[in-house]
């Protein structure tokens, strides 16, 4: 059970296709106040006690996983401040649209969305070796801590 929160961000993520997303929310929570939360092994959770709620997903199928919206919409209080973090191959299509959606639906205060390329061995794609190698990156991470950094104040 993960409940009420030392720290005041938590990051709900799913990267499963090779650990891109993960990468992205670790570099986060190293600048500190984050719990990360691997929502495929946290059977019960509670972010009552969270101030700040991240939703990350790798982009598959131009959409962010559908258990992601599915966690979000079960476990998401009321009037969060919610952010969104993401990262996609080549086309990030919708992106987190439906996220947004969701968690405005819960009068969530959207902070804003980060997203950066991570490799992409999908379908064709691996025939060539893969797309985005090498991302995220070390620019990729940095622009997740300050994005991460610029979200303290809000
Ligand atoms: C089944 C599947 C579908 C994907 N669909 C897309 C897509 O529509 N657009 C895109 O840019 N990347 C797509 N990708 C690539 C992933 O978005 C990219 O590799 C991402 O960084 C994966 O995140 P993860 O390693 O955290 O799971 C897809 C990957 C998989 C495995």
């Amino acid at each position: 059970m993960i409940d009420s929160a030392a720290k005041r961000t938590a990051i709900c993520y799913y990267s499963k296709h090779h650990g891109n997303t993960r990468k992205v929310v670790e570099a986060m929570a190293l600048e500190g106040d984050a719990d990360l939360i691997d929502i495929t092994a946290a059977p019960a959770v509670h972010l009552e006690g969270y101030e700040r709620i991240g939703f990350a997903s790798g982009i598959y199928g131009f959409e962010t996983h559908p258990s992601v919206g599915r966690f979000l919409e079960e476990h998401l209080p009321e009037g969060k401040k919610v952010f969104f973090v993401y990262t996609y191959g080549l086309w990030k299509g919708a992106g987190v649209k439906a996220l947004a959606k969701l968690a405005g639906e819960k009068g969530s205060l959207l902070l804003g969305e980060y997203g950066c390329r991570g490799y992409d061995t999908f379908g064709p794609f691996r025939l060539v070796g893969g797309t985005a190698k090498g991302h995220p990156d070390e620019q990729d991470l940095a622009g997740a801590r300050a994005f991460y950094r610029g979200l303290q104040g809000k």
